[in-house]
């Protein structure tokens, strides 16, 4: 796939710049295991990068602009860093001068690029193409510029970019797993402190992601709003996030809280605890145990924080009936696109198979899913490397 794609990219560099690119660039898309809604709480997650990706082969110029060209959109964008003072464009181009933003704010002196880009991470489907384009874009800035690549801090930056320029008041899950992803692992992610811990999926088990095929309008608002109800609560407890209330404190103060602060509080603080679970689960082989955790994740989604959806909740009904399948839950932020599942290894033709038939039986969408590899974090290609 991703071989394909580099290939896209960089013939289609080729015609239009009439020269080799100097680097080709990927950022990977994400799935997140277990831990939803709980980034942007301080809280913990469990993703993993995944092999659908967003790459840009790219040259540096030598004045500052930056000309990119996405051939998912057949759309040219032409922006100069140093200019940007508010949201010009639209779409995916948002997210390119969304970065330019903020390394410019934080002092990178930016160097302009010529580029060309393509993905294949299906969009809106909450397998983070949003977080993977930036960092993507991150990375082109710093390679034209002669800035060291620091992952965590370019995830900062994405996460910046999003929540201030783009309005999607996002936690640091997706450009941390983006920037930081270790292949073959997923990455145990404390929010707070950032420290990141790669845990291997049990023995003899496969991920499954299961595209439901629904997308939903006006997610950031619902988005935004869950962030702000988790804020309230945790105000309720004295504190300014959800990480801080330990179950003790919220049992004993749950009555100062309206029906649905407490639910979403309750959400939090229970899905926190279950990463926790997830990761002792995973560290001895105990596939059932992570795969009834996933289910409790789902269940929690979809009663207490509700934001998942009549599809979602259908797919995964239809997965956990299926042969071979140890839990299944809906992810990324919910309420349309993705869910997950954990399943045997040797179950996957038939699981995908009747996982499809069941879900077109009930629903009549015809979803798409695919059993995915754990990759690592924002690199740049080997053979990205042409002489100029
Ligand atoms: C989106 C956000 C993440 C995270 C998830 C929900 O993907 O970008 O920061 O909050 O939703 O877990």
């Amino acid at each position: 796939m991703a071989l394909e794609l580099q290939t896209k990219v960089t013939k289609a560099f080729i015609d239009r710049f009439d020269h080799a690119p100097t680097w080709v660039v990927r950022a990977p898309g994400r799935v997140n295991l277990i831990g939803e809604h709980t980034d942007y709480n301080d809280g913990y997650v469990m993703p993993l990068a995944i092999d659908r990706q967003i790459l840009i082969a790219l040259c540096k110029r030598t004045d500052q602009k930056v000309l990119v060209h996405s051939l998912d959109y057949d759309e040219t964008l032409e922006i100069l860093p140093s200019s940007l003072i508010s949201r010009g464009n639209t779409g995916w181009g948002e997210y390119v001068s969304a970065i330019a933003f903020v390394m410019t704010r934080a002092g990178y002196g930016l160097q302009g690029w010529d580029g060309v880009v393509a993905g294949d991470i299906p969009k809106g489907a909450g397998l983070s193409s949003s977080a993977a384009l930036e960092l993507a874009v991150a990375n082109a800035f710093t390679l034209a510029s002669d800035i060291p690549w620091e992952p965590l801090k370019m995830a900062q930056l994405s996460q910046q970019a999003e929540n201030e320029w783009v309005g999607m008041q996002c936690g640091i899950m997706d450009q941390m797993i983006s920037a930081c992803g270790i292949a073959g692992h997923a990455l145990m992610i404390d929010c707070r402190s950032l420290e990141h811990t790669p845990v291997a999926l049990p023995h003899g088990t496969a991920v499954v992601v299961m595209d439901t095929g629904t997308r939903r309008g006006l997610l950031d608002s619902a988005y935004n709003e869950r962030r702000r109800q988790c804020q309230e609560a945790a105000q309720m407890f004295g504190k300014t996030v959800l990480r801080d209330v330990d179950r003790n404190t919220f049992e004993k103060g749950a009555f100062k809280l309206t029906d649905l602060q407490r639910r979403r509080a309750r959400h939090v603080i229970a899905e926190n605890n279950r990463v926790l679970l997830a990761m002792q689960a995973m560290q001895s082989q105990d596939a059932h145990a992570l795969g009834r955790l996933m289910v409790a994740s789902h269940t929690s989604l979809r009663d207490d924080f509700e934001v998942s959806s009549r599809e979602l909740n259908i797919m995964v009904e239809c997965a956990l009936k299926a042969p071979g399948c140890l839990g299944a839950r809906m992810t990324g932020a919910g309420f349309g696109g993705c869910a997950v599942a954990l399943i045997t290894a040797e179950a996957r033709t038939p699981f995908t198979d009747i996982v499809t038939q069941k879900y077109v039986d009930a629903t009549g969408i015809q979803p798409s899913m695919y059993v995915c590899q754990a990759k690592g974090g924002v690199d740049i290609l080997p053979d990205g490397s042409f002489s100029q």
